[in-house]
């Protein structure tokens, strides 16, 4: 008697979903559809173009599809299915990264956490938001405030960042100064990793000393372990008043000098800097000079200013600058509008320059380094950059400067891309030197890998490959961001 087997056709039930449907291996796709539904797999070619890709805009999309789950039991189904098909997923939340990690560039399926977005409930005892994944920055700061508490993480993008990816790169932004990283914030996480297991990590625990903090190690893994379906985000007390003052600065050398006597008098939430260049865009498209003179660089600092006491610090603070020739100007704004209009000089940069599709450096290194380090880098790029326009900003007061070198409208985009990897390179000898990072707060993604053994050793790289193996077998996690 011959033994029969089952007809290779016919698959595998998919785990805890309500539907439980069958699969078959000649048209993955339909079972797709069987799966969630027909109008939630998008393969329209301007689906596929919008949702391959991400702020970053060196990597054409080429995605196979794109699906919108809308429970954490279809997140498990469509894993599974990507597992049975040997299909990569990329986990996609508002694509705003800026290092190519939500790009699908190799038909891949883009799994996208954007109907995901509900805010669940909120323990005012454990100061607790629980939100899906697909939540708007900008949505759980809002939540944050009708609660009467904050949710201080925050950056330009929060009008289309989702917390799902803010985790999955451990987003920075303007007041990591004050407030550290998402990192910081999350007190628990729903993740469903390779296998398309749920792992319910921390439970919003204060304190937890039971081994390895999975928790951790899932923020700012690239969607690379598991895909980020719920979050548990702990709030806090709303600041006083804020104050923004913008000073002038006429040397790189002063800037840091700055930073000690502002942070000595001051309680900052923030401390940026960018160029009167970068400033010269933001304010090309509209918007006021604040100062009638130009200096060569500018720092915005922000300080919680609950009595007028805060105010004359800050005017001593800046006599003492100004008696030691490091700062040249300055202004204090005196009402929130005045205030928004000073940070709209610093957060309209990104998008001032972004006609030119600039190559973008993130990089950091230990806050006491900065000033040598970017001396270093001066001279580098003016060797190496004499013919591109570069455009300095960032956040100074963490160690974090963001250097947008910007594409000749003539030059193409390889050979501008070739360009500037290469000095990227030569950037890395710049950063091991001071002990820096090669990407601060954007990602590792496909734009960073190729430096990433600069600043990781081979021991790690290796360990990070294998925990990447434990938590995705199948390979099916957003492979080829970070490392190959
Ligand atoms: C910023 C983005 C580029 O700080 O991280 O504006
Ligand atoms: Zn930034």
């Amino acid at each position: 008697m011959h033994r029969r087997r089952a007809p290779r056709s016919v698959c595998r039930t998919l785990g805890t979903s309500s539907k439980t449907p069958r699969l078959t291996m000649s048209d993955p796709i339909a079972a797709l559809r069987e799966l969630l539904s027909e109008s939630r797999v998008l393969e329209q070619a301007d689906d596929l173009e919008h949702y391959g890709r991400d702020w970053t805009r060196q990597f054409p999309p080429a995605p196979r599809a794109v699906v919108l789950p809308e429970t954490v039991e279809e997140v498990q189904a469509l894993v599974r299915w990507a597992c049975a098909h040997s299909i990569a997923l990329v986990p996609s939340g508002g694509r705003t990264g800026l290092s190519g990690g939500a790009v699908a560039m190799h038909g891949e399926v883009v799994l996208c956490m954007e109907r995901m977005h509900r805010i669940l409930d909120f323990d005012p005892v454990d100061r607790v938001l629980h939100v899906e994944a697909g939540v708007v920055t900008e949505a759980l700061q809002q939540a944050a405030r009708e609660h009467g508490l904050y949710y201080p993480v925050d950056f330009g993008s929060r009008g289309s960042s989702q917390i799902g990816g803010n985790i999955a790169t451990n987003a920075g932004g303007i007041k990591v100064l004050r407030y550290g990283m998402t990192r910081d914030w999350v007190a628990s996480l729903k993740v469903v990793t390779g296998n398309g297991d749920l792992l319910e990590l921390n439970r919003d625990l204060v304190k937890n000393a039971t081994g390895y903090d999975l928790r951790h190690l899932m923020i700012g893994s690239e969607g690379t372990l598991g895909v980020v379906v719920e979050a548990g985000i702990r709030l806090t007390e709303p600041p006083p008043e804020l104050r923004v003052m913008l000073l002038a600065v006429p040397d790189m050398d002063a800037l840091m000098r700055v930073f000690g006597v502002l942070r000595a008098r001051l309680a900052l939430t923030a401390f940026e800097f960018f160029t009167e260049q970068a400033m010269g865009h933001v304010l090309a498209q509209g918007g006021q000079r604040p100062f009638e003179g130009e200096a060569p660089f500018y720092v915005l600092a922000e300080f919680e200013a609950p009595d007028e006491r805060a105010q004359e610090a800050a005017l001593a603070a800046f006599e003492t600058a100004a008696d030691e020739a490091w700062v040249v100007d300055g202004v204090i704004s005196q009402s929130q509008a005045q205030a928004r209009q000073l940070w709209h000089l610093r957060e309209g940069i990104t998008e001032s320059i972004a006609p030119h599709t600039p190559y973008k450096n993130d990089i950091s290194v230990r806050v006491s380094r900065v000033a040598p380090f970017m001396a270093d880098m001066q001279s580098l790029f003016d060797r190496e950059y004499p013919d591109f326009e570069v455009v300095w900003f960032g956040h100074i007061g963490d160690g974090n400067l963001h250097i947008g070198v910007l594409r000749p409208e003539d030059m193409a985009m390889d050979s501008f891309t070739e360009a500037c990897g290469r000095v990227t390179g030569l950037l890395c000898d710049v950063l091991e030197k001071h002990g820096g990072s090669i990407s601060a707060e954007h990602g590792v993604g496909l734009l960073k890998k190729p430096y990433l053994d600069r600043v990781r050793s081979p021991h790690e790289i290796a360990l990070m490959r294998q925990v990447k193996a434990v938590f995705d077998p199948h390979g099916i996690l957003n492979p080829g961001k970070v490392f190959d």
